[in-house]
């Protein structure tokens, strides 16, 4: 079979990301027979913990599985603790036996797939003794997942990358961006580049603008800490906005590599306008969250919230209208929105036509719309082309109506999730929806100069009530073009 064989190394084994996501994603993959018996996974962290304990915290993640003929027991025999000091070298020696041994036993190949899932502080260390101690360099293939953030600027990131880049080759390194593991995220490109009906309209003679919103109803939870050193635009603008906008923008790739695809997506944000100072000021609204009303339940504003600076200017909220500089798209803003707190969950790409040269349909029994190109990325998964025709009764009169494809797979419990695709992905060696360094550095390069805009000028806020769709300014930014926020989400 060709399914992957490698042992797995995660760092950070006890944390949050790998009980919530890792492990499920593992099991998910071993249960649709992704995943050969031929693997093993080594939890390593601080903690001493006894192999049982860790195997009994493996299958509490996945307690809520239902699949009786599964033997979870078995699935769980593939884990193994690994206690470890960072700074201990003597540790990196063992652990390399114990993956030589795991690789005998699994037959995986002496391939070796590290995990990197803690805080990013010790990536550095940790690249560098995995080197110095020997075990970069395995029998077979051997890959790093790195999960974000990735810096917290353009500097910052280059240090990181520079110090992982000592013991990694850039094709060995599996940035995170789980937005690109979601299968509506996937689909864009299929749109794209497998119809006949889309890609000849997808320029700036048709369409008038684009709208990318990700909207979410939680507050920064348990985060408060590192969120209020990040904010809105660091934590969903330079990672998972900017990657859905170069997905959206790219022109066609000659052929479905991970070479072509990213050389097309950097060439987008490459040809992002540049901010100056002013323009920040006007093309970039921020927001913070003020105490609202969710479900008739009053929530506090986001500086009463754990670990947050009672003052603080932290951006929770974005929106943004942006310029891509190129013979496709100039003159056509792309327009994007984020925040937390806000009414709903959902994450959608709009994408507006142009009106057409004459309305045949302008009297008032008439009521025409923008053609408007839907992908609904979550919660609902799907696409909707919102057309005009004729109402069905005796009158001639036109109205908007839509077309919808809904994702069938709508048994949640069967949709591959993020983790488990992009794992999948890297254990097959397809880095195409991992972000590389190319694009981390130039969207943290755009970023950089509005987080510095920002901070030369403290905010007023709190600016939006929890429970709304951000401040006022967010609706005037596109207002101003003429144009507004499509509000496009299944009411189901
Ligand atoms: C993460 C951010 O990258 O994405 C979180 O750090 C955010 O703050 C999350 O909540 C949103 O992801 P999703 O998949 O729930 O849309």
């Amino acid at each position: 079979t060709n399914t992957p064989k490698a042992v797995i190394v995660i760092f950070g084994a006890t944390g949050d990301l790998a009980n919530r996501k890792l492990y499920p994603s593992i099991y998910r993959l071993y249960r649709n027979g992704k995943l050969s018996d031929n693997f093993a996974v080594i939890g390593v962290a601080r903690r001493p913990l006894t192999n049982e304990d860790f195997q009994n915290n493996v299958k509490k993640s996945i307690e809520n599985f239902d699949d009786p003929h599964i033997d979870k027991d078995e699935f769980a025999s593939h884990f193994h603790y690994n206690p470890f000091d960072i700074q201990d070298l003597g540790h990196y020696q063992a652990l390399d036996k114990f993956i030589n041994a795991l690789d005998e036993k699994h037959q995986t190949e002496g391939n070796r797939l590290f995990y990197f899932s803690m805080a990013p502080n010790f990536f550095g260390t940790l690249a560098a003794n995995l080197k110095s101690e020997g075990l970069t360099t395995a029998k077979g293939w051997t890959r790093l997942v790195i999960e974000k953030p990735f810096g917290h600027d353009y500097p910052s990131a280059k240090e990181l990358n520079d110090q992982i880049r000592e013991a990694f080759d850039e094709d060995q390194i599996y940035r995170i961006d789980h937005y690109l593991g979601k299968e509506m995220v996937q689909n864009i490109e299929v749109i794209r580049f497998a119809n006949a009906l889309f890609e000849p309209l997808w320029n700036n003679q048709h369409i008038s603008n684009i709208q990318i919103t990700s909207s979410e109803v939680l507050g920064v939870e348990e985060r408060g800490r590192y969120y209020d050193s990040a904010g809105a635009l660091k934590d969903m603008v330079q990672n998972h906005m900017l990657q859905m906008m170069a997905l959206i923008a790219m022109d066609p790739p000659i052929k479905l590599s991970p070479e072509e695809i990213r050389s097309e997506k950097v060439k987008v944000l490459r040809a992002l306008r540049p901010m100056t100072e002013d323009d920040v000021h006007k093309y970039f609204v921020r927001g913070q969250y003020d105490k609202g009303l969710v479900n008739g339940e009053e929530l506090p504003a986001y500086r009463a919230g754990n670990g947050v600076d009672p003052d603080s200017n932290t951006d929770t909220f974005v929106a943004a209208k942006l310029m891509i500089d190129n013979f496709r798209w100039a003159g056509v803003p792309i327009y994007m929105r984020t925040g937390k707190r806000m009414k709903q969950k959902s994450t959608e790409i709009v994408v507006e036509f142009k009106d057409l040269p004459m309305n045949l349909y302008y009297g008032k029994e008439h009521d025409t719309r923008p053609n408007l190109l839907v992908i609904h990325v979550q919660p609902h998964e799907g696409i909707t082309l919102h057309v005009n025709a004729k109402k069905g009764d005796y009158s001639a009169s036109s109205t908007p109506i839509q077309l919808s494809y809904e994702n069938s797979s709508h048994d949640k419990m069967n949709t591959p999730e993020a983790y488990e695709i992009l794992l999948h992905d890297c254990m097959r060696g397809d880095s195409t929806n991992f972000t590389h360094w190319d694009e981390v550095a130039l969207s943290w390069k755009f970023v950089d100069v509005i987080a510095d805009a920002w901070g030369k000028k403290k905010a007023d806020f709190p600016n939006y009530e929890t429970g709304s769709n951000g401040p006022k300014a967010a609706d005037d930014l596109l207002a101003e073009d003429g144009f507004q926020w499509w509000d496009v989400t299944p009411n189901k």
